[in-house]
């Protein structure tokens, strides 16, 4: 098995975006593990079924085809044939993820698949989501939880949908923070996890910090 960094965190906190550009400037592969429970959440509403229902959620993830690219470069995310890149980022589908992501029939299959991904990558792969540093690779060779100041978060999700009004967006975030943490706590460091908070760091500033956290690791980077 190559190097795994792994790492945590809210939305908002700049987690993918982060852990992609410093996936690119290691040459790592990259897996987006919150991509897949948006995938699988996405391909409930597309069947007209109720993301809230273990039943109904259960019924499509057997069978539930993903693909996603290793290459941090590359951006795409299918489920069989269709191309879901852009679909799964829709307010809808962030809207019913929670639920598909609490059934723990999804987790433990989601998480045999990312752990398929992790063993087969080399040299080396950056793996974000909420419970990868404490239950997909507790053993990573780095270990980060990638945190932000509420407001912060609240602020960089509103320049990425400025459409949207500013206090709706820190209210969606707040709920699905809730609601997630009540299936893994991302919020607070597991024992032997570093945490970076962004919240005075810039994107570029980021992705160094945590570049260079991989590069400290004994052996590593
Ligand atoms: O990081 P994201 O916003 O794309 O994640 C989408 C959802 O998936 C999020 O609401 C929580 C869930 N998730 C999870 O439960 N476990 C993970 N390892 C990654 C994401």
């Amino acid at each position: 098995m190559g190097v795994v960094v792994a790492v945590d965190g809210p939305a908002g906190s700049g987690k993918s975006s982060v852990s992609r550009e410093a996936a690119v400037r290691l040459g790592y592969a990259f897996l987006d593990t919150g991509a897949a429970y948006r995938a699988l959440a996405w391909a409930v509403l597309r069947a007209g079924l109720d993301p809230e229902s273990t039943h109904d959620v259960e019924a499509v993830l057997d069978g539930f085809a993903l693909h996603s690219a290793d290459d941090p470069a590359e951006r795409w995310v299918r489920v069989g044939d269709v191309d879901v890149t852009e679909a799964i980022r829709a307010p809808e589908v962030s809207a019913a993820v929670s639920g598909v992501a609490r059934v723990p029939a999804v987790r433990s299959t989601l998480n045999d698949g990312f752990r398929a991904r992790l063993a087969a990558a080399s040299p080396g792969v950056v793996v974000e989501g909420r419970d990868i540093t404490t239950v997909v690779a507790p053993d990573a060779d780095v270990r980060v939880l990638l945190t932000a100041r509420p407001e912060v978060r609240a602020a960089r999700r509103a320049r990425e949908l400025p459409d949207q009004d500013h206090g709706k967006v820190a209210a969606a975030i707040a709920e699905r923070d809730a609601r997630d943490s009540r299936v893994v706590d991302f919020l607070e460091a597991a024992e032997g996890v570093t945490t970076l908070d962004s919240s005075d760091l810039d994107f570029d500033g980021t992705v160094e910090a945590l570049v260079a956290l991989v590069r400290r690791a004994p052996d590593r980077g």
